[in-house]
C-alpha cells in the first residue's frame, strides 16, 4: 500500500499471485501507456456488456458475465487511478474501481440478488456520470 490510511485511492488487495514480478530488478512502477479517451472506450465497452447480460435474464452464463465485464471495469478503474490527475479526479476513479469489485463480487454470491445486482449497477452507473459531470 503507497497510500496513507485516509486516502480516497486506498487499493484494494492485489489478484497477482506472488510478489516475483513486482520483485523483478527491471520492474518499474506502474505508468499508464495510453490515453483516458482509450481507457473510456473500454469503460463503455465493458459497462455495456454488464448491462446487456444484466437485462438478458435467460442468457447462458450469465451471471459470469456479469462477473468478468464488471472486473474488466474494475481494473480499467484500477489503471484510471494511476493518472497524474487531481486527488479529487483519482478518488472518483476509485469509488468506481470499489463498485464495480462489489457487482463482480454480488454476481459471483451463492445466491445471487437480482436487486443488489439492479442496485449495484446503478451506483456503478452513477459513479461514471458524477466524473462525467464534474469540472474534469
Ligand atoms: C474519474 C473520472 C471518470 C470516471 C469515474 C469515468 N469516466 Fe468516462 N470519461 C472521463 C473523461 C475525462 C472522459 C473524456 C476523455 C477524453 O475524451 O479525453 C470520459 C469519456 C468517456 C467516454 C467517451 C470515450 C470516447 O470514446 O472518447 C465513455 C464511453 C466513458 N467515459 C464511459 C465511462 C463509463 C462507462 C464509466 C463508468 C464505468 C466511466 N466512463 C467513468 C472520466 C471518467
Amino acid at each position: 500500500m503507497t497510500s496513507t490510511p485516509s486516502s480516497g485511492i486506498t487499493e484494494p488487495t492485489a489478484r497477482q499471485e506472488g510478489d516475483k514480478a513486482n520483485e523483478h530488478p527491471e520492474r518499474k512502477p506502474f505508468q499508464p501507456v495510453v490515453e483516458v479517451s482509450s481507457l473510456m472506450a473500454g469503460h463503455g465497452l465493458a459497462f455495456g456488456k454488464v448491462g446487456d447480460a444484466l437485462s438478458n435474464k435467460e442468457a447462458e452464463h450469465r451471471l459470469k458475465e456479469i462477473g468478468k465485464w464488471s472486473d474488466v471495469v474494475a481494473e480499467l478503474s484500477n489503471v484510471h487511478t494511476r493518472y497524474d490527475r487531481e486527488r479529487a479526479y483519482l478518488e472518483m476513479a476509485a469509488a468506481t474501481r470499489t463498485i464495480a469489485l462489489e457487482l463482480a463480487g454480488a454476481a459471483r454470491a451463492a445466491t445471487p440478488d437480482e436487486a443488489a445486482l439492479e442496485t449495484l449497477f446503478k451506483k456503478l452507473d452513477r459513479s461514471c456520470e458524477a466524473c462525467h459531470d464534474s469540472d474534469y
